[in-house]
C-alpha cells in the first residue's frame, strides 16, 4: 500500500462472487451449491479457497455474479469509514471526493441512508450519477476546487485520496474529521498529532471481515443500495480490465466474468 515493498501475491483480485463446489468436514456455515459473494484475496481466479470465516456471504437471489463481485471492497470500505471510523449522524454535512468511484458510488448512497446532507465531487460526465445516488449537491472537481469553497462539514471523505488533510482542513467544522483511504507518511503523522493536538482528525484505516458484509447484504435486498458496475470483461481480457482500471476513471466495479456453464 505505501510502495515499499513488491507484493508477494500473484494472483490479483480481492472481490469475488460464486458457488460453492466443495466444503471441509467441519465447515458449517456453507454448503455445496451455495452461491456466495464478499472479499477474499487472490480472487481473479476460477477457483478459490478460503475459510468459512472469511468476508463472505449468501447471495440475495436476484444477485448476478458480476454484481456480486463488484460490491464488497468499496460497500465495505465505504461502512466502516463512515459508521465505525467517523460515527456518521442524521442531520451531518459531508463531502465525499471521488463520489463516482469503486468507494464514492457506495460512501454517497450509505451517507445519505445514515441521513446525512451529501455533496459529492465527481467529474461532469458524472454528476448525474452521483445525483441519482442520492447527493443533495454535486461539485465538478474539473472547474472548482472544493477547498476553496465556502461550505463547512462535518466530514470530508477522500474516497480517492487525491486531497489532503492540510487542504481540507479549512472546510472542516471545529470538531470535523478528514477521512482518506489512501495512506501517505504525511497523513500517517498528522493522524497521530491530530490525536493530540486540536480538535480536527485526520483519519485512515483498513476494513475488513463479514459483519459489514453482512450490513450491505441487506441494504441490497431492501433496495436502498444499488450496486454501480462501469463495465464486465470476459477472463480472457482481464490485462485489458486492468489497464482500464488503471487509468483511474472508473465508475463504480469492474466486473470479470469467469463462467456460468458448470454451475453444480
Ligand atoms: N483503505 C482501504 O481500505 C481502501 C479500500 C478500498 C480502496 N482503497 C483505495 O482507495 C482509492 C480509491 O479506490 P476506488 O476503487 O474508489 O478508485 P477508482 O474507482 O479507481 O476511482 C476512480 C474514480 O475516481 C474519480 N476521480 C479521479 N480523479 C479524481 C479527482 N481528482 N477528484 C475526484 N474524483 C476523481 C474518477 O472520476 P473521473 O473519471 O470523473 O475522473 C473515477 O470515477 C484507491 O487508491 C484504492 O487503493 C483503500
Amino acid at each position: 500500500m505505501m510502495g515499499l515493498r513488491k507484493p508477494k501475491d500473484d494472483i490479483l483480485g480481492n472481490e469475488v462472487a460464486g458457488q460453492i463446489v466443495e466444503v471441509g468436514r467441519d465447515v458449517t456455515k456453507f454448503k455445496q451449491g451455495d452461491k456466495v459473494f464478499g472479499c477474499v484475496n487472490r480472487s481473479n481466479a476460477e477457483y478459490l479457497v478460503c475459510t468459512e470465516n472469511a468476508t463472505i456471504t449468501t447471495m440475495p437471489p436476484d444477485m448476478s455474479y458480476e454484481e456480486g463481485a463488484s460490491i464488497g471492497f468499496g460497500g465495505i470500505t465505504s461502512l466502516h469509514f463512515l459508521k465505525t471510523m467517523a460515527n456518521i449522524q442524521e442531520g451531518q454535512r459531508i463531502l465525499i471526493n471521488g463520489a463516482s468511484g469503486g468507494v464514492g458510488v457506495y460512501a454517497v448512497q450509505l451517507a445519505e441512508y445514515f441521513g446525512a446532507e451529501v455533496t459529492g465531487v465527481c467529474s461532469t460526465k458524472n454528476i448525474e450519477l452521483v445525483k441519482s445516488l442520492g447527493a443533495t449537491k454535486v461539485i465538478d472537481y474539473t472547474k472548482v476546487d472544493f477547498t476553496k469553497e465556502e461550505e463547512m462539514y462535518d466530514i470530508v471523505f477522500d474516497a480517492v485520496g487525491k486531497s489532503s488533510f492540510s487542504k481540507c482542513k479549512k472546510i472542516l467544522r471545529d470538531d470535523g474529521i478528514y477521512l482518506t483511504t489512501v495512506p501517505t507518511f504525511r497523513l500517517l503523522f498528522q493522524m497521530l498529532w491530530t490525536t493530540k493536538v486540536g480538535k480536527k482528525k485526520a483519519k485512515f484505516g483498513i476494513a475488513s471481515g463479514p459483519e459489514n458484509l453482512l450490513v450491505l447484504k441487506d441494504l441490497i435486498e431492501s433496495k436502498k443500495l444499488r450496486i454501480v458496475i462501469d463495465r464486465i470483461y470476459p477472463l480472457e481480457a482481464i490485462a485489458e480490465a486492468h489497464a482500464y482500471v488503471e487509468q483511474g476513471h472508473k465508475v463504480g466495479g469492474v466486473a470479470i466474468s469467469v463462467y456460468q456453464e458448470n454451475e453444480i
